[in-house]
């Protein structure tokens, strides 16, 4: 029997929203023979200021969504849907190669000179007993300030990133970051790599970003190879991205295009 890798065409990949395609960009970079379908759930987000059981169920619609499109990988591209979902996916469907991503909280601790980090991220994510293993596990030696942005994707997700509303609470949280001196900082939100510039300059110089999108385009490629998709993208004809969102197109195509150089157009779909 083959695996889901082989019959299908694509990566799938979802998120509250827009976020994700800072994962997209990486997973392109480390994949460029594949195909690329991506999912941002705009008319249910922001998943993170909201409790655990509507994310666990907007999960599970749009991975079940992905797979009846034909993905065989998916990319879970939020760090708050991996924080309270990913068990109940993995449950759901036992034979699907599924990469989830989580702050950088191990290589931030392996990083930083003075073991003070900084995680920026939804309020849903730093509340998830999944966030306090991840601490447990990685960064004891480490006093890890947890900085909850409520507000924040949501604002990028509206297209305000570089808009004064936006810019009070980067303030607001940055100075939390600066007062706790930590010299690491942890982006753990996929929307957040879209203010990193916005970030870094309301910090001190030398305080390191990080995020793990890249980490999680190599866990998609170690799958791939494992599962001897390499042999499928050969006689696959150019690769695309799909690109579809349960909320506005415009928001989408726009951070695409912005984004990524992605000059796509986006479809509506009712998940
Ligand atoms: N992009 C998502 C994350 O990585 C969450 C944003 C939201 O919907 O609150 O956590």
């Amino acid at each position: 029997m083959s695996s889901p890798l082989q019959t299908a065409t694509r990566v799938g990949i979802f998120d509250s929203g827009v976020g994700g395609l800072s994962v997209l960009r990486a997973l392109r970079s480390t994949l460029p023979d594949q195909h690329f379908h991506y999912i941002a759930d705009s008319g249910h987000a922001p998943y993170g200021d909201r409790d655990g059981e509507h994310v666990i169920e907007r999960s599970l619609k749009l991975t079940d969504h992905l797979v009846a499109q034909g993905a065989g990988l998916v990319v879970v591209a939020c760090n708050t849907a991996t924080a309270w979902a990913i068990e109940a996916l993995r449950a759901r469907h036992p034979g699907l190669p599924l990469v989830g991503i989580e702050p950088g909280v191990k290589p931030a601790a392996a990083l930083s000179r003075n073991r003070r980090i900084g995680v920026l991220a939804t309020p849903a994510t730093l509340a998830s007993q999944r966030f306090d293993r991840l601490v447990e596990r990685h960064a004891q030696a480490c006093e890890v300030v947890r900085v909850p942005c409520p507000g924040l994707a949501a604002a990028i997700e509206r297209g305000e990133a570089g808009r004064h509303a936006a810019d009070v609470l980067l303030d607001r949280y940055c100075s939390a970051l600066r007062q706790a001196d930590v010299d690491t900082v942890v982006l753990g939100c996929t929307h957040y790599p879209f203010v990193a510039e916005r970030i870094a300059a309301r910090l001190a110089p030398g305080v390191t970003l990080m995020d793990t999108a890249e980490a999680v385009a190599r866990q998609a490629l170690a799958l791939h190879q494992r599962a001897g998709w390499q042999a499928f993208a050969k006689h696959s004809p150019a690769p695309d991205v799909l690109l579809q969102t349960t909320g506005d197109r415009h928001t989408l195509e726009h951070l695409a295009l912005d984004g990524l150089g992605l000059h796509q157009p986006a479809e509506f779909v009712v998940v």
